[in-house]
């Protein structure tokens, strides 16, 4: 019989197990000797979450006749990944609920090496198997995660398991209530990944804050050989640049050079390559300096005005989150159609391709939490999720030089309990991790009475950024003439960025000719017109952000005429259409210098 000491330490390992988080995922995994487990993935869709009494990913099948389960992938389904489950199976269009995955693999580790899976992504919950053993879990549906395999891994055939679960969570990122249909799945792309025993697991290789010459950073080794002699190279420039890594695998890097800055106009990127004596890894890095002084941003010393436009992740065309370099291709191409030179990545971190096509484009980005509105901050886990995020956020895209913002919540309350000081703690946290980009929080707490704003929020305090979504003329009426709109903005000093404005059309919506009536395009038009006249009494304006590109599905848009699940905020429909109000920002961003 099991003595009582054994059964606590089953117990209690299998406490551990079902503990267990996923690992920050290693830096640029392009560079690294992948095997892709994208493809066809055998699902068995869990709409009352009975998976886990029957323990699915133990994958069991009958032995003998009378054995049976009432379960199975063979024979079962099939789900693309990368790709949101939603748009591909019309019974799981708004589905929201648990859909297992499992994919066979084949594999023989080499000797001395180490063996990972990463995921680009899952919305929203995932709990990893691996031949019938539980890996560990991860929360958060838009950033990267990997389990470390090696000693769990066959030789040979392996089988992984995936539960998916998309449940909106009251504790979550984002909370409840949020406008975009969530799209649930393994969105974006699974990999095997094979090193060497000790590997360069992260680097950060930027210009040091405020400087155009002087980069300063830092190599991490993983791994038992942790000293090791360490180079970077930008054959480019002939830097070759020497150092040594202390005996928990870091050194500090630090050098300087005469970088081509990179800019919109000239979006310049330089191959470097990161060497240790038993890893090396390279990448398309470019070098550029953000600041903000005297109410206005500088890009390299110089004066920028953000001619943005905000995106979701989603491909209109296709009805489905997008994750390829051809969606995101296309969804870059429109913003560079319409004049952009940022690009609002909302409200959650978008697929690694997006990030790095806009820098190659030179289109700037600016990326952002899901922390979106409805946030339950008296939660005790909700501060430790915000921040495993956003150390997952900076760490996957902390050498993208595109990245200029980090925007660390969207229109959450300033009232709700406890949000003040866990936003101020994020943004500390966010200042440490990287200082040398500028950090925001979009806030809609302003008043607009007699025409006149009062905009304040604590958190301007401590954001780089005014960023403020306002939607008069939509949401709200005109109190006054656009051009005599009177600001009264907290924080004087700072630049002052328009993050949302506009209002709702569906394409090719005439309303009687003299007038423009809502849901037309007449009357998105001039809300834009009247917006833009707005700007100009603007203290401080530094950047706008129409909301927003194209037409997107939402579950909050149920006019069965105008909007059928879309937000038809966008300056496009759906279908690439060009909407009137799309002529009158072009022709704002063509004229803004
Ligand atoms: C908000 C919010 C968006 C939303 C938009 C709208 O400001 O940030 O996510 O879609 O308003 O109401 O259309």
């Amino acid at each position: 019989m099991f003595s009582k000491k054994s059964i606590l330490i089953f117990l209690f390992s299998l406490l551990l197990v079902n503990m267990v988080s996923s690992q920050i995922a290693m830096i640029n995994i392009q560079s690294r000797k992948q095997i892709s487990l994208n493809g066809k993935w055998n699902v068995i869709i869990d709409p009352a979450d009975v998976g886990e009494r029957y323990q699915v990913w133990k994958e069991k099948k009958p032995q003998k006749k009378t054995d049976f389960f009432e379960y199975a992938f063979d024979d079962g389904p099939v789900l693309n990944v990368p790709g949101d489950f939603n748009a591909q199976k019309k019974e799981l269009s708004f589905f929201e609920g648990t859909v297992w995955y499992r994919k066979k693999f084949s594999y023989t580790i080499g000797d001395d090496k180490r063996l990972f899976i990463y995921f680009g992504a899952v919305n929203y919950k995932a709990d990893v198997y691996l031949n019938g053993e539980k890996l560990g879990s991860h929360e958060g549906g838009f950033t990267p995660f990997q389990f470390e395999i090696t000693d769990k891994a066959r030789s040979g055939d392996n089988s992984i398991v995936v539960k998916v679960n998309n449940v909106r969570q009251k504790n979550g990122l984002p909370g409840f209530g949020y406008d975009w249909l969530n799209y649930g799945g393994i969105t974006r792309d699974v990999e095997l990944v094979e090193t060497n025993e000790t590997y360069i697991k992260d680097y950060s290789i930027q210009l040091n804050k405020g400087s155009i010459n002087d980069v300063a950073g830092w190599i991490q080794l993983n791994g038992l050989q942790l000293q090791q002699k360490l180079e970077i190279q930008i054959p480019e420039l002939n830097i070759q640049y020497k150092t040594q890594s202390n005996d928990k695998g870091f050194a500090p890097v630090n050098f300087s050079g005469k970088f081509k800055l990179w800019s919109p106009e000239n979006p310049k990127l330089y191959r470097v390559i990161v060497k240790s004596e038993t890893d090396a890894v390279s990448e398309e890095i470019g070098f550029r300096c953000v600041e903000v002084k005297d109410g206005k941003v500088f890009l390299n010393r110089n004066p920028v005005f953000l001619k943005g436009v905000s995106i979701h992740e989603e491909n209109p065309n296709k009805g489905a989150r997008a994750y390829s370099k051809e969606d995101d291709i296309l969804l870059l191409n429109a913003a560079k159609a319409l004049g952009c030179n940022l690009v609002r990545l909302v409200h959650y971190p978008h697929n690694e391709y997006m990030v790095r096509e806009a820098e190659k484009m030179g289109l700037m980005v600016w990326s952002e939490l899901p922390v979106y509105q409805h946030i339950d901050f008296t939660d005790s886990t909700v501060a430790g999720k915000m921040e495993r995020m956003l150390d997952e956020m900076v760490g996957r895209d902390k050498n993208r030089c595109g990245i200029i913002i980090w925007s660390l919540s969207n229109e959450t309350y300033p009232s709700a309990p406890n949000r003040t000081k866990a936003l101020t703690d994020l943004t500390k946290k966010c200042r440490a991790l990287d200082a040398a980009r500028l950090i925001t929080h979009v806030t809609n707490s302003q008043i607009y009475q007699g025409n006149h704003f009062k905009v304040w929020d604590t958190l301007y305090r401590y954001s780089d950024l005014v960023s403020l979504n306002e939607y008069i003329g939509w949401y709200l009426p005109w109190q006054g003439k656009p051009s005599d709109t009177k600001w009264s903005i907290a924080y004087p000093d700072k630049p002052v960025f328009i993050a949302e404005f506009g209002g709702e059309a569906l394409y090719d919506s005439k309303g009687p000719a003299d007038e423009a009536v809502y849901w037309t395009e007449a009357y998105q038009a001039k809300i834009y017109k009247d917006q833009l006249e707005m700007f100009k009494t603007i203290p401080n304006l530094s950047g706008v952000c129409p909301w927003l590109l194209f037409d997107y599905k939402s579950t909050n848009r149920l006019h069965p005429v105008y909007q059928k699940g879309y937000n038809r905020k966008g300056l496009l429909s759906e279908k690439g259409n060009k909407k009137k109000a799309w002529l009158v920002m072009k022709a704002y961003y063509d004229k803004k210098r």
